[in-house]
C-alpha cells in the first residue's frame, strides 16, 4: 500500500502510545516461563509482540483479555509442550533468538521459521553460543532460519564475552542459563539494552573494562504483573517530528526512560533539542515518565561509537532530524544497521537519493548534505517498519509532502501510527 503524506504546520497535545517492544516480548515470556498467571499491562500492540505470543501458545501457553491486560496462564520449569507445528517467529529477531536460548535448554525438537526479512538475518551469533552450552541446533546452509533445535544430553554454564553489542544474544544465552544450576556468565565491553538484566533481577557486576551477568535457575521467573512503558522507540517518531515543525508542543506519556535506551534524547538534547522530562517513576525496575518536546533549532553534533547500541533502533529518524539540522549529519560505526528489518544502510541511502539529498554510503555508516530538491518524492520502506515511519515523517515536513510505498509494514511495531498522527499532528 502507497501512503501519501501532506506538509504539516504544528504538533500539539498529548499522545499515550502502546508499551515498549522490547520489554513487551520480555513479559510475555517471562510469564510463560512461570508456572500460574501473570498479568501484563500496556502490553505493545506490535505484530512482533503477536508473534511471540502465538509461538508460545503453540508451546502450551494460554492467553486472555486485551493488550491493555493481557491475562497468561504459564508453564513452569521445564513443562512447555512440544510444539505440534513450526514455530512462526514472523517478521519478529527478539523472538526468533531469545525463544532459541529457552527452546535449547526443553526435552523435545523445535523449529523455529520466519518471514523472508528475518529468514535471512544472522543467526549464528546465537548459535554458537548455544552450542557451546552444548545445545544442538541445526541452521540453513547459510546460517539463518528455519532452525531445529533437538534435545540436548545437558547443557553446561558457561561464560561468553560478547564479541558484538546485541541484547538480543545476551539475552539468549542468560535464558538458556535459567535452566541451570551453575552460574552462567556473559560479558559485555559496550553497554546494550539491559531489560532481561532488570526483569529477572539478575546480578549484574562492573569488572575490569567490562560488565558481567550472572544467571542460574535461582533467577527462574514466578508469576507476577507486569507494567509496560510506553515504546520509546515509537516515541522517537513524534519528538523527531515536533522538533522540526513551527510552534509544535507535544507530551508523550509515561515513556520508557531506560539509561540503555534513552539516548536518542541525549542525542538530540546536544544537537539543541527542547526536551525536558517530568513525573518520573519506576516499574518493574524500569524508569519511565513524561517527555515534553519543543519545536527547536537543530545543529549536528559528533555521534561516539559507544552510544550506538543505545540508539540502534531510532538511527533512521535520527537521520531525518541530522538531514533538516544546520551542518553535515554523519554517522559511523553502525554496520550492525545491515543486519536489521533490512539492511538500513541502505534503505536510508537509496530514501534520501530519492529527496535529491547528497549521500555518501560507508560500509558502516553514512553522510548526508544539500537541501531536498525533489518535490513529492516516493519513498520505499524496503518492508522494514522503522523506515516507512521515518519517511513518513520525511513526507509531513515536506513543501508539498510525500508518499510511502509499502507502508503496511509499520503494524511490526506501532500498528495505531497513522492515528496518533491524526490525534497530534495538524
Ligand atoms: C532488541 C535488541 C536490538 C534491537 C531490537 C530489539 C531486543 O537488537 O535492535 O530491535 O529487544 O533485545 P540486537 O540485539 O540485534 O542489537
Amino acid at each position: 500500500m502507497r501512503q501519501s503524506f501532506n506538509r504539516i504546520a504544528e504538533v500539539k497535545g498529548e499522545l499515550n502510545l502502546p508499551g515498549d517492544k522490547s520489554i513487551s516480548h520480555r513479559a510475555v515470556m517471562f510469564a510463560c516461563l512461570a508456572g500460574g498467571i501473570s498479568e501484563i499491562h500496556n502490553l505493545s500492540a506490535s505484530e512482533d509482540v503477536k508473534s511471540t505470543i502465538n509461538c508460545f501458545r503453540q508451546l502450551g501457553c494460554s492467553f486472555s483479555g486485551t493488550d491493555k491486560t493481557l491475562i497468561v496462564e504459564g508453564k513452569g520449569f521445564k513443562k512447555f509442550t512440544r510444539p505440534q507445528n513450526e514455530l512462526d517467529a514472523g517478521n519478529s529477531g527478539t523472538t526468533a533468538r531469545l525463544l532459541t536460548g529457552i527452546l535449547s535448554a526443553q526435552d523435545f525438537t523445535s523449529t523455529i521459521i520466519g518471514d523472508e526479512s528475518l529468514s535471512k538475518r544472522p543467526m549464528e551469533r546465537i548459535t554458537e553460543p548455544l552450542t557451546k552450552m552444548g545445545a544442538v541446533i541445526e541452521t540453513s546452509e547459510t546460517g539463518t532460519l528455519p532452525l531445529r533445535i533437538f534435545p540436548s544430553s545437558g547443557l553446561n554454564a558457561i561464560e561468553y564475552v560478547l564479541p558484538v553489542p546485541s541484547a538480543q544474544v545476551k539475552s539468549a544465552v542468560l535464558l538458556a542459563g535459567l535452566h541451570l544450576d551453575e552460574e552462567t556468565k556473559v560479558i559485555e565491553t559496550v553497554p546494550s539494552r539491559n531489560h532481561t538484566e532488570n526483569m529477572l533481577n539478575l546480578k549484574v557486576n562492573r569488572e575490569g573494562n567490562g560488565t558481567v551477568i550472572y544467571a542460574s535457575s535461582a533467577n527462574y521467573p514466578l508469576p507476577q504483573n507486569y507494567f509496560v512503558p510506553s515504546d520509546i522507540s515509537s516515541a522517537a517518531f513524534f519528538i523527531v517530528l515536533a522538533l522540526l515543525t513551527g510552534a509544535s508542543e507535544l507530551i508523550l506519556k509515561n515513556i520508557l526512560l531506560n539509561e540503555t535506551r534513552s539516548g536518542i534524547l541525549e542525542v538530540l538534547r546536544k544537537m539543541g533539542g527542547k526536551i525536558s522530562v517530568e513525573n518520573i517513576r519506576e516499574s518493574n525496575k524500569e524508569k519511565y515518565g513524561d517527555i515534553i518536546v519543543k519545536n527547536s533549532q537543530l545543529e549536528n553534533v559528533k555521534i561516539p561509537g559507544n552510544i550506538i547500541p543505545n540508539i540502534i533502533d531510532e538511527i533512521p529518524v535520527l537521520s531525518l532530524a541530522g538531514l533538516f539540522a544546520g551542518g553535515k549529519f554523519e554517522i559511523r560505526n553502525c554496520k550492525e544497521l545491515r543486519y536489521k528489518e533490512s539492511d538500513r544502510i541502505k534503505a536510508l541511502c537509496e530514501n534520501y537519493k530519492r529527496l535529491g539529498v547528497d549521500v555518501a554510503e560507508f560500509d558502516d555508516g553514512f553522510e548526508l548534505s544539500g537541501e531536498p530538491s525533489v518535490a513529492k518524492p516516493v519513498f520505499d520502506s524496503f518492508g522494514d517498519h522503522r523506515i516507512a515511519m521515518t519517511f513518513a515523517i520525511a513526507s509531513l515536513l515536506l513543501e508539498e509532502g510525500g508518499e510511502v510505498e509499502n507502508f503496511e509494514c509499520v503494524k511490526i511495531s506501532n500498528p495505531g501510527f497513522l492515528e496518533q498522527l491524526k490525534r497530534v499532528a495538524r
